[in-house]
Parts: C-alpha cells; structure tokens; sequence
C-alpha cells in the first residue's frame, strides 16, 4: 500500500475499516441520518470516499463538501448541482411537472451542464428563486423506485461555523432549523438520508448557539483510531510496499511510541521509517524506530500541526485562548492535568465562564482526551504532543 499522507485516500489507498463501514450502513439502513464524529485526520472523509466508490445494490451515496460555503441559499445551491449531476436522476424515466419544474428553475440558476431528455431548459432565468426550497420539492418528488439516497456532506459543521462569523448567531440558527425541517419532511424521509461529518466537532458550535435541540435527529457515530491489528497491518503493507524490513519488536515500539492509532500517524511513522531504511540500508529495529520519531518532529512536518494552533488562534477569544494555549503547555510539559488545576487555571486567565466550553471543544477537535480518566486530561496524541512541546512552549 503506497503511503499517501495529507489527502483523504480512496481506491487501493484505503485500508479497509469494515467494523465503523458496517456500523455506518447498519445505521443508515435502520432509516437514521449519520453525524460521523471524531477529531482532525482519523479518516472520516477518506471513509466517505470508501462508501462513495462502493454502493451497495439499491442505495445511492452522493458526496459534497461545503468546506467554503458561509450562506444558507448558497448550501442548497451546492448539494442541489450535486443530485442533479448524479446518478438518480439519470435512471428517471417519467417526472411529475413538480419535479420537471424545479429542475428547470434549479438548472436555470446553476451553472450546470445536464442531459436530462425529460426536461427542456428555457433561456437563462435571472428571477430570484429560493433554493431550499427547490432543492426540498426536488427531494419530495425524485421517485427512487424504493431505493435510497444518501447525501453525505462534509465540513458541515464548518459551513455553520461560517455562517455564524460572516452573517450572525441568528442566521445559522435559522440554517439548522431548515436543515432539520428538511429531513423531517415526510415526504423525503425513507427514501433520502444525510450523512454528516467534518473536521472540526459539531456538538461545541451548536451548544454555543443554544441549537442542540436542531440535531436531536442525527445518530452519532464514532469513528474509533484503529486497533493494535489493524495498525500493525497498516504498517507493515505500507513497509512491504517499500521493500522496508522491520522486525517484530520494532514494530511493536513503532504502535507503542504514536499512541493514538490514526492511520495519520502510522503514515507520518511509515514516512519517517522508509527515510532511515534508506540512510541505514538495515533492517529496521528499535534504535533505528527511535530515530524514525526524532524524524517525524522535522520542521518539514510542522504543517501537519500547525494547523491545530491556529484553528486557537482564529476562533478563541483573546483570553480564552490564552488559557488553552497555558492548558496545552501545562499538559505537554506534566503529561496530565487535572479538572481542579483546569479550573484554577482558568480563574488565572479570568475566563471561569467560558473555560468549560473551551475544554469541550479542545477534546472535540482532537487536542486532548479524558478516556482513561475522567478527571484527567491528557493529549490524544503523543507525537503532537512532542509537536507541541518543541514548537509552542
Ligand atoms: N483507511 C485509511 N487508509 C489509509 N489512509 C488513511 C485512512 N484513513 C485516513 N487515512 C490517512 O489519514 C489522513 C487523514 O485522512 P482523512 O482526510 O480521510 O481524515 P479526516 O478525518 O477527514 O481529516 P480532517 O478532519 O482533517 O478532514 C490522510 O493522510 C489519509 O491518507
Ligand atoms: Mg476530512
């Protein structure tokens, strides 16, 4: 398996997670919509793309990511382009008008190039037109044949996070309530399904606009790092990809030394490891995996964790960022903290009311855990971690 690091994976790159897959199709075929939840770079868009490539017989899996879009009519305008292009309206062989009227206006409005011969589109249409509200009929009319839809967007919670910075708490309070009207819609739940996930947690903004009422309606799944197995068989396909021999207690210190199984780092491990087989020409054994983890700490590294430091910078206030940065040091520097130093810590930085919802997003995002304890906080990962110690303390 070749070692592709920093773009989600699909096709022969794709180490295969049947256990989380199945509970995914479980959960959908049981009617639920998904929220796929768990931190940066544990894989979630790259499973996306594994459903995506691999339908099952009867079920439609349509992607879309929403990463940039900060406006409500522009987030129906994107996903409807997206179930315009796709497969379902393909196999449509009779419309209802409903049906063959918002396409026409959708397809007027949208810069898209369809061949559907059961629709003529008329010249260009510059009349303001609601594309919820489009996209919502096209939904309720699109005749599946008892089949089934699914949407899966990702980055939805940063589209919501957008709308929040550029419009206001109202307007994407106003986003979650039509969101959810929409998959309520009798007409369209049964035959179509979302699937939901992004980089950074949903749950933290949607508690911060008082919303979580508006997401009662998803079926959360973990997305869990692998197991001892399943890293162990990461890496030693990527390695055999490479022609890198390993021995077995090297790879055994290799899963001991990342800690947090993702299969980023088993990738940024692997990297390191094909680096030191090249300069060493021997088989790889644990001093060699020692120097692989020196390696993995290289400043041309830094862009994979950079980006953890200034997702605090730009969305924190001043002194609720202060605070998270001192938590951060306090934990990389004493391994753990705990909830009673946090709090003093955060009566320190004059933050005692927004400190929790701070921490809540730290563990969302990825940052840190409380697993084994939960009075203790501690980071999710030992590399960043290291990262962290070396570059920001
Ligand atoms: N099943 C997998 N097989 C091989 N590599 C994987 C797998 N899952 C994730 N990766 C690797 O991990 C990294 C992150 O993957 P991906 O982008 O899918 O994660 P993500 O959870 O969507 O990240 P983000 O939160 O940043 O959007 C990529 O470098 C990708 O190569
Ligand atoms: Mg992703």
């Amino acid at each position: 398996m070749r070692n592709t690091i920093g773009v989600a994976v699909s096709g022969e790159d794709f180490y295969e997670r049947p256990k989380v897959i199945n509970k995914i199709k479980r959960s959908l075929e049981a009617g639920n919509h998904v929220y796929l939840s768990a931190p940066r770079r544990v894989g979630k868009t790259s499973i996306m793309n594994f459903l995506k490539d691999n339908q099952p017989k009867g079920w439609t899996y349509v992607y879309e990511i929403t990463e940039s879009v900060g406006e409500i009519e522009e987030f129906y305008k994107v996903l409807a382009k997206k179930i315009i292009e796709s497969q379902v309206f393909k196999g449509v062989s009779k419309a209802s008008d409903r049906l063959k009227k918002s396409l026409e206006i959708l397809i007027q409005h949208i810069n898209i190039s369809v061949d559907l011969p059961f629709i003529k589109i008329a010249t260009q249409n510059t009349d303001k037109i609601s594309f919820s509200t489009e996209f919502e009929k096209i939904l309720e009319e699109l005749d599946l044949n008892g089949e089934y839809l699914v949407i899966m967007i990702d980055e939805f919670p940063k589209t919501l996070e957008n709308i929040l910075n550029r419009k206001s708490k109202e307007e994407a309070l106003r986003f979650l309530q039509i969101f959810r009207d929409l998959v309520h819609n009798p007409k369209i739940a049964g035959k179509v399904q979302f699937l939901l996930t992004g980089s950074i947690g949903l749950p933290p903004i949607v508690k911060k606009l008082d919303g979580l009422h508006l997401i009662t309606m998803l079926n959360v799944i973990e997305v869990p790092p692998l197991s001892t197995e399943e890293a162990s068989n990461l890496l030693l396909q990527i390695l055999a990809h490479y022609k890198v021999e390993i021995s077995p207690e090297a790879v055994e210190t290799v899963l001991k030394e990342i800690d947090w199984l993702i299969p980023f780092h088993v990738q940024l491990a692997a990297q390191e490891i094909i680096d030191v087989y090249e300069t060493e020409g021997k088989v790889i054994d644990n001093a060699l995996v020692m120097k692989a983890f020196t390696q993995i700490l290289h400043h041309r590294n830094s862009i994979y964790f950079e980006i953890y430091l200034e997702r605090l910078k730009k969305n924190l206030e001043i002194p609720d960022y202060k605070f998270a940065n001192q938590l951060l040091d306090k934990i990389a520097n004493q391994d753990t903290i705990d909830k009673a130093d946090i709090h003093n810590l955060a009566v320190k930085n004059k933050v005692p009311e927004t400190y929790k919802a701070t921490l809540e997003s730290l563990v969302y995002d990825g940052y840190i855990i409380n697993h084994d304890d939960a009075n203790r906080y501690r980071f999710s990962s030992s590399i960043f971690k290291l990262w962290w110690k070396k570059y920001v303390c």
